[in-house]
């Protein structure tokens, strides 16, 4: 699988947000008390309904950040579940601007920072909520750019997302190693151009989508050995 890595050198690693670096299902796993059994099924349609908003307003042309599709993305679950509690629902959003890293990450960063490999984030995410995000996980200081889909007002997997990290790393897709555990978000950057790598955490049968990735791995601890950035 790592040959695919191997013909052309790698200059730069980037980043998805949520899902690769920050584990969403930690704001949900936070108010594990207040929801009981009701947990895993707010966590799932939360970020299912988040996604397809995010899609379908690409589709319609009628963007709203991702604050706001995240907020409806909650309201609908929530309805949908019959949770009906305001105090949680502003506690489960202030909760997304400070998610947990998974735990390999600030290690990972590390290292594939000291191989000499830049890294950066490209994400859904508000200019804010990034900012945020990548504080609270205490990652902001290994990277050299965090970009926002807000610079271009669509949404992932338009090709106009990924041609900022070429414009902003001033590289050819091809120098680009893309890390995402959403593997949708994954073959777009690879149809994009990018070498994608798949995060695979669960396990999860692939997509029938466009765009052949040059790996999959099970998290990103076995990134810095298929890039061969050396422990
Ligand atoms: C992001 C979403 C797709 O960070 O996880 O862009």
């Amino acid at each position: 699988m790592s040959r695919a890595l191997d013909p052309e050198p790698i200059r730069a690693c980037v980043f998805d947000a949520y899902g690769t670096l920050l584990d969403f299902s930690s704001a949900v796993a936070g108010e594990k008390a207040v929801l009981g059994e009701r947990a895993d099924a707010l966590d799932a349609l939360w970020r299912r309904k988040q996604l397809e908003y995010t899609w379908l307003r690409a589709l319609m042309r009628r963007h709203a950040d991702f604050r706001t599709v995240t907020a409806e993305a909650l309201d609908h679950a929530m309805e949908a579940l019959g949770i009906g509690d305001e105090g949680l629902r502003d506690r489960l959003l202030a909760a997304y601007d400070r998610l947990a890293p998974y735990p390999e990450v600030p290690a990972t960063l590390e290292r594939l920072a000291a191989g000499g490999l830049r890294l950066a984030i490209l994400s859904n995410g508000t200019p804010e909520m990034l900012a945020s995000g990548v504080a609270s996980a205490g990652i902001g200081g290994r990277l050299e750019a965090v970009l926002s889909v807000e610079e271009v007002g669509v949404f992932k997997p338009a090709p106009e997302v990924y041609m900022l990290a070429t414009r902003s790393l001033g590289l050819a897709a091809r120098e680009i190693a893309f890390l995402s555990s959403n593997a949708w978000d994954a073959h777009g950057a690879a149809s994009f151009g990018f070498r994608a790598v798949w995060i695979n955490r669960s396990g999860a049968p692939c997509e029938r989508l466009p765009g052949e990735f040059a790996a999959e791995i099970p998290s990103l601890a076995e990134l810095p050995a298929l890039l061969g950035v050396a422990s």
